[in-house]
């Protein structure tokens, strides 16, 4: 008998559900009634915990739309993992370990981002085979081209921003729609290159606001009375990101707005005396169904993880390059961060044809 224990951690998004369902079937395809799958239940929590039940094949039905996690989720920070809690005197990873081998498992599946992976990582180092899927709206996981979720959290921003610019050509405002996406800022560049936006601030090229407002002030003078702006929640001024780590991260803390968007905005309304509001579109973006790319990768991914899991092919995360799903080892992935390269191509062409990312 094979047995295969299933987890989702961190932040939810679009796609977890059919990630799970491909796993299950190709499992189910290839060992029959030869095989037990255990969901734990949110997260590491659960793994921490021992809480999680044998699921039946019938759990895996019917989930391929459905966005959330059939498994809950939980955030577990991996800086507190090796942390034994003063309270409860709880040794995390001992207590994963047992609960491992409690369900007599021979793999853990595991799908979430950037901190997941780390996490991944170290059950791996500590003996547990694991094998991963590469799960975010913000698509900065590194040794993969794509992650699942970012399409469809590109597909909602775009609507926000479709949206906004009819509200926003009505009124003759300044918009700015603040996209998730974390430290990164792939899900503000493709939703605002998507949606048309005149403006794209993203953590990866910090900014300077008399370019911003200039942005604005040539628009107006062009005869355009609206413009748009897809900010980035990560979005940094230049003098700011220029700050040593510990003073950059106080400015941040310390911002007296809600977030940078605020400030951004009433720094333009002082400038041009143009109404600007902004929206913020927040965790709509990681809700709903997943869409027909992200069911198609998923699908895939989960049938990756299940050949590697058949073939003993354990420490690795599905990654897809080129269009191909290949294993990607967990120790590589672990730890890094894929951020927009400032010389994408992307950004090239959003800039040759006249979007500002703040930066001239
Ligand atoms: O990592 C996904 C993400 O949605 C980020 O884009 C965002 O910064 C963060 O999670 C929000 O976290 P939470 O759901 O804990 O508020």
């Amino acid at each position: 008998m094979k047995r295969v224990g299933i987890l989702t951690s961190g932040g939810d998004c679009q796609g977890l559900n059919s990630a799970i369902r491909g796993l299950a079937k190709g499992l189910y395809e290839h060992y029959g009634n030869n095989v037990e799958i255990y969901g734990i239940i949110d997260g590491y929590r659960g793994l921490i915990e021992g809480e999680y039940r044998l699921m039946k094949p019938e759990d895996f039905s019917g989930i391929l739309t459905i966005g959330g996690t059939i498994l809950g989720t939980s955030r577990q920070p991996f800086k507190l993992m090796r942390v034994i809690d003063d309270e409860t005197s709880v040794d995390k990873v001992a207590e994963m370990k047992k609960h491992y081998n409690a369900m007599k498992l021979d793999c853990l599946v595991v799908l979430g981002g950037n901190g997941t992976h780390k996490s991944a990582n170290m059950l791996s180092e500590e003996g547990l085979n694991v094998v991963s899927m590469p799960k975010t709206i913000d698509n900065d996981i590194w040794g993969t081209d794509v992650t699942f979720g970012f399409q469809s959290a590109v597909d909602i921003a775009t609507n926000v921003i479709d949206c906004i610019h009819t509200t926003a050509t009505s009124h003759g405002r300044v918009f700015i729609v603040e996209c998730m996406g974390h430290k990164a800022g792939w899900l503000t560049l493709y939703a605002g290159v998507a949606g048309g936006a005149d403006v794209i601030l993203i953590p990866e090229i910090p900014y300077k606001i008399k370019n911003v407002i200039n942005c604005v002030k040539k628009r107006t003078k062009e005869g355009k009375t609206f413009s748009i702006l897809a900010v980035a929640e990560g979005a940094i001024e230049e003098e700011v990101a220029k700050l040593p780590k510990k003073k950059r991260k106080e400015a941040i803390a310390n911002l007296m707005y809600p977030s940078i968007s605020y400030k951004i905005a009433h720094e333009i309304e002082e400038a041009t005396g143009q109404e600007t509001r902004v929206t913020v579109p927040g965790h709509f973006q990681r809700g709903g169904s997943p869409d027909a790319y992200d069911r198609f990768i998923t699908t895939r991914f989960g049938a990756a993880a299940a050949r590697l899991i058949i073939d003993g092919k354990y420490g690795y995360m599905t990654g897809m390059v080129n269009g191909e799903i290949v294993p990607v080892p967990l120790k590589e992935v672990a730890g890094k961060l894929k951020e927009v390269p400032v010389d994408s191509p992307v950004i090239k062409s959003a800039k040759s044809i006249g979007i500002s990312f703040g930066d001239e």
